[in-house]
């Protein structure tokens, strides 16, 4: 995808650096020791001793120089600040909702909506929840559907829009009891499902359905911009829209979003609810004031609101949507290249190493996903994080259950690393790849009741992680 006004192909970082931040060079004898240190358990290592850090691409990216003299302007005044009216004359103008309510990050807002939607033994269905938004579904008691197209649960089905729901299940799901559907969500992009966007057209098949049957329709917007800039690459009729236009289309499919802004809206913090129907958003306003403060502020600073405004219109630049997926796919391409078994095709903000293949001497039992982070930390200083056994074993009857797919996540902030450093991490990743035969499982010595991955600790389960 070349630029349409020049003949180069090369595809640069499209910015220019004015701050930087040094990153740490360690030994593998240090990263040895840190590890042990850590329980081998990759969310206890201390930052400082990452060289680089693909834990999550949530809230860890770069600000620009506007965003920062944004922060300047921030008004903090109690109530009724000019920050916020920015912030939410942006998010109007983008999404078309008619109440936008600030929170501190996106499960505040999954919270605040499940308690003022849902009700106990009501049923969500979605193309995949995202975590937080399946326990907030769950700690009303209400419970999230999964329906996803087959292929999502393929690693290697290729599919353009593999995030995509399926309507025909919805359509079932409905048909049978809609009055116990009090609404659908989808996740754009599918975060679980690997990054993997939404087509338009999916979007319009599952609003029509759900307008239908007269159930609402929510967008956990997380990641909107980089599944409208897969639209205008891969579906018809898109490629001359502007992506902003495209999200704005998508939107207007939907009567609510809630939103990580922490990813697509370029900041550190922040998030937000979005609703049309008044009722709904009364109820919302007063759990809003309970739990997150004023309407106008919503638990951020309003230099926060000027860096999200900024942020939401940065998040929909095309230089810049056309930066970030092609460094995705440019790693994607060096693994595959190397039969390095990743999810495919690869998705908006990740890349998802399907660790059961490539290490099949190591059993679920023995995590293969995390044992694979680890080697990956040793070997290169590379912090990624483990979507398998670990995170998803633990029933909630205490019984241990394989996980569907072992996924090691290299997920990366916005605007952070240049192209050398995905260089680098192509070279680590084809070393680890070449010494795939030599790596062993662990054992978990120690775990806590719930969301044991946050500060389990581990040990190898053959002497050595790798022999
Ligand atoms: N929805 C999606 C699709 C997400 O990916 C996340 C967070 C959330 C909601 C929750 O938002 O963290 O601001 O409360 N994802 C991060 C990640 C944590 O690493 O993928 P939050």
């Amino acid at each position: 995808m070349p630029l349409r006004d020049t003949p180069f192909k090369t595809i640069i970082e499209p910015f220019r650096i004015k701050v930087v931040e040094p990153i740490r060079f360690t030994t593998r004898q240090e990263r040895e020791r840190a590890l042990q240190d850590a329980g081998l358990n990759i969310f206890n290592l201390h930052a400082a001793d990452v060289l680089i850090d693909l834990l999550t691409d949530s809230g860890t990216g770069a600000m620009s120089s506007e965003q920062w003299a944004g922060m300047m302007r921030g008004d903090e005044s109690y109530a009724g600040g000019r920050s916020f009216f920015r912030f939410e004359s942006v998010l109007k103008s983008i999404t078309g909702l008619k109440h936008i309510f600030p929170t501190h990050q996106g499960r505040a807002a999954e919270r605040i909506l499940c308690g003022v939607a849902l009700r106990p033994g009501d049923l969500v269905p979605s193309n995949t929840l995202f975590d937080t938004t399946r326990a907030n579904v769950e700690a009303v008691g209400a419970i999230g559907l999964d329906l996803p197209i087959a292929e999502e649960r393929v690693p290697s089905a290729l599919h353009p829009f593999k995030g995509n729901m399926d309507v025909a299940a919805l359509r079932r799901t409905l048909e049978e009891d809609a009055t116990r559907v009090p609404l659908v969500m989808l996740t754009v992009t599918n975060n679980s499902g690997g990054g993997q966007p939404i087509s338009m057209a999916n979007i319009r098949a599952v609003s029509e359905v759900c307008r239908e049957f007269g159930v609402p329709l929510f967008m956990d917007a997380a990641r909107y911009a980089e599944n409208a800039y897969f639209i205008k690459l891969r579906e018809e009729g898109y490629a001359d829209v502007t992506p902003r236009a495209i999200a704005q289309e998508m939107f207007s499919y939907f009567d609510g979003a809630t939103m990580s802004a922490k990813k697509d809206g370029m900041a550190n913090i922040g998030g937000f609810l979005a609703l049309n129907d008044d009722e709904l958003a009364a109820k919302a306003r007063a759990m809003l004031i309970l739990t997150e403060g004023f309407p106008t502020y919503g638990g951020l600073a309003g230099y926060d609101l000027e860096a999200l405004a900024v942020g939401f219109e940065e998040a929909l630049e095309e230089p810049y949507l056309r930066y970030r997926l092609r460094s995705i796919e440019y790693l994607g391409e060096r693994l595959t290249a190397a039969d390095i078994p990743i999810i495919l095709p690869t998705g908006g903000h990740a890349i998802y190493i399907d660790a059961k293949e490539l290490l099949p001497q190591v059993p679920q039992s023995e995590y293969p996903a995390w044992a694979l982070s680890l080697v990956l930390y040793l070997e290169g200083g590379v912090r990624s994080v483990e979507i398998g056994s670990v995170m998803f074993g633990r029933q909630p009857d205490g019984s241990e259950q394989p996980a569907a797919l072992e996924l090691v996540r290299l997920a990366f902030p916005r605007r952070t690393y240049t192209q050398s450093h995905v260089d680098y991490l192509a070279e680590v990743l084809l070393h680890v790849g070449d010494m795939r035969e030599r790596i062993r499982g662990v054992r978990m010595v120690e775990a806590p009741p719930v969301l044991r991955h946050f500060s389990a600790r581990f040990e190898p389960a053959h002497g050595a992680l790798v022999v």
